[in-house]
């Protein structure tokens, strides 16, 4: 039997050495892989892997440049991994070492396609995750629950950073995941459509020695944006989800921007009303740029270019929006409210598709 196990690292210079001197034993009982998948970290953890790996034949960098998400690095691992068996585990000392026989026994044991360390499991314990981190997870736990097949029902941990599972059949559902979705794992379980044979074994976690979470506002908004795209039957693109969501609180800026700039006395509607609107487009823009489009990220002069950019875009439909809601009102049907909803669904589709492509240069 042979095992790959995959270590994501962003900025873990600190923790990947002490990690590695606990994985690497584990030669004694099977043949042994590690991929250390990195994201350019700015630390030198890449550099020291792979000094590392020119005494360990078993070690081997992946070395990626533009930083696109930890799913994506936990995937790209898997697909390049040529064990039997594979293991992702976290790279900073928070999930400890003896589980992964743990999970690989109860792997083979089972004769099952996917073994989980939950956190959460009735022998687990957990140290070093903030009372309000525990409560998000748990909550995040309960909310993905509802979405993924029933059979999944048993496991207790879908946000897990800890898995095990059998290379070869997994291998088409493990190009399918969508990385630009919340969890691997939740994303994994998700496409597998209920057909994987799961178990869970207990895994405790430890409290970060060195270095700092990477889990932030963006990670929370793609769980958000997760759930409802699996509501939407995973039809509609997650990035126009969130862009959506974020043209959503547009309106609540425009709304706030008029009425602010109207108690300054100073302006009527008429003045008030295309600062706000240029306001609220700006706002769209800057939170897109920071979420919706994270791994595109326009930054410095780039940042202000692509505001202009996106303002010449969103002016475009503008103009379109109020032609066609007077088009349908005069030839279709004399409806104020279906009349600017079509207009409004128009502004929508061109703004995303042409911001996309225009201005953060994605198909
Ligand atoms: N390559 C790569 N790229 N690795 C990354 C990236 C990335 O963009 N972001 C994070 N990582 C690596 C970190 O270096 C670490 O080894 C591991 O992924 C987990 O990241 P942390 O930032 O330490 O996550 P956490 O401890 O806050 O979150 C833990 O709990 C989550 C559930 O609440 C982890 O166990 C997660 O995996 C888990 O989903
Ligand atoms: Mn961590």
């Amino acid at each position: 039997m042979r095992l790959s196990i995959v270590l994501p690292t962003y900025n873990e210079r600190a923790n990947i050495e002490p990690l590695l001197a606990q994985l690497l034993p584990l030669q004694q009982h099977v043949s042994l892989e590690i991929l250390v998948v990195d994201d350019d970290s700015a630390d030198g953890t890449a550099e020291l892997v792979r000094q590392l790996a020119q005494h360990h034949s078993c070690l081997r960098l992946i070395r990626r440049v533009g930083r696109s998400g930890l799913a994506s690095a936990i995937k790209e691992g898997l697909l390049d991994a040529t064990g039997d068996l594979a293991l992702v585990m976290d790279s900073d000392g928070q999930h400890e070492p003896a589980a992964v026989l743990r999970a690989v026994q109860t792997l083979q044991q089972g004769e099952l396609d996917l073994v989980v360390g939950s956190r959460f499991h009735a022998d687990a314990e957990i140290h070093g995750l903030s009372g309000r981190r525990e409560q998000g997870s748990t909550w995040a736990n309960a909310a993905s629950r509802f979405s993924l097949p029933r059979t999944y029902g048993q496991l207790t941990d879908l946000m897990s950073g800890f898995f095990a599972l059998r290379l070869e059949p997994l291998l088409p559902l493990i190009r399918a995941v969508d990385v630009n979705g919340f969890k691997f794992l939740y994303e994994l379980l998700a496409v597998s459509r209920g057909r994987l044979r799961v178990a869970e074994v207990p895994l405790t976690f430890q409290p970060r020695t060195s270095g700092s979470s990477k889990l932030d506002l963006a990670v929370f908004w793609d769980f958000l944006i997760s759930l409802l795209h699996s509501l939407s039957f995973r039809l509609l693109p997650r990035r126009a989800i969130s862009f959506a969501l974020v043209g959503t609180s547009g309106v609540a800026v425009q709304l706030l921007a008029t009425q602010l700039l109207m108690a300054s006395g100073y302006l009527g509607f008429e003045q008030a009303l295309p600062l706000a609107v240029v306001a609220a487009a700006s706002s769209n823009y800057l939170i897109n740029n920071a979420l919706t489009f994270r791994f595109q990220r326009l930054r410095g002069l780039g940042l202000l270019r692509g505001l202009l950019k996106f303002l010449l875009v969103a002016s475009l439909p503008v103009l379109a929006n109020v032609g066609l809601a007077s088009a349908y009102y005069s030839f279709v049907a004399r409806d104020t409210f279906w009349a600017q909803l079509a207009g409004i669904f128009v502004v929508f589709v061109w703004n995303y598709a042409a911001s996309s492509r225009f201005v953060w240069n994605t198909p």
